[in-house]
């Protein structure tokens, strides 16, 4: 039987994967209207990431016999001045998800459960990626500067689908 303080964690770790995938659905369609079909992509791509990320949650849950639910979720943001500060906020979100996993993981020690432990190491190198990604995105952003530069990343992204 899985200890009542992690399951506990990691069922609140269900809830910010779906936050964080609303919020990346938010920042896509943000984008579409913004004529930025690439940015939309990716966001989209995101967002399907962190279901998928949830739903592992989820399973991992029912697996150790603990019925995972969701948390009452605010809102997401719907309104950003620019590209820049859309992707600066993505990169911010990809940086609370690694703290969050690491916390996890730090509290799985903590109990002495290492299936959680173990189970937590596979979400460590994606998630180190997704962090790297969007600091890259950002960085390009920065780079850009103007319109054309945006609609370069753009067609960029949007071939990566
Ligand atoms: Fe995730």
């Amino acid at each position: 039987m899985i200890q009542d303080a992690i399951a506990k964690a990691l069922n609140d770790h269900v809830s910010v994967e779906t936050s964080s995938a609303i919020a990346y659905l938010s920042m896509a369609s943000w984008a579409e209207i913004q004529g930025l079909s690439g940015f939309a992509a990716h966001f989209k791509t995101e967002a399907t990431g962190e279901l998928n990320h949830m739903q592992q949650f989820i399973t991992y849950l029912n697996n150790r016999d603990y019925q995972a639910t969701f948390n009452a979720m605010p809102a997401p943001r719907s309104e950003w001045d620019s590209v820049e500060e859309v992707v600066a906020h993505a990169y911010e979100m990809e940086i609370e998800l690694t703290t969050q996993i690491n916390n996890l993981v730090a509290k799985a020690r903590e109990h002495n459960d290492y299936f959680t432990e173990a189970f937590l190491n596979g979400f460590i190198p994606q998630q180190i990626t997704d962090q790297a990604e969007a600091e890259e995105l950002l960085k390009r952003v920065r780079m850009a500067k103007d319109g054309q530069g945006l609609l370069i990343i753009d067609q960029h992204l949007g071939a990566k689908g």
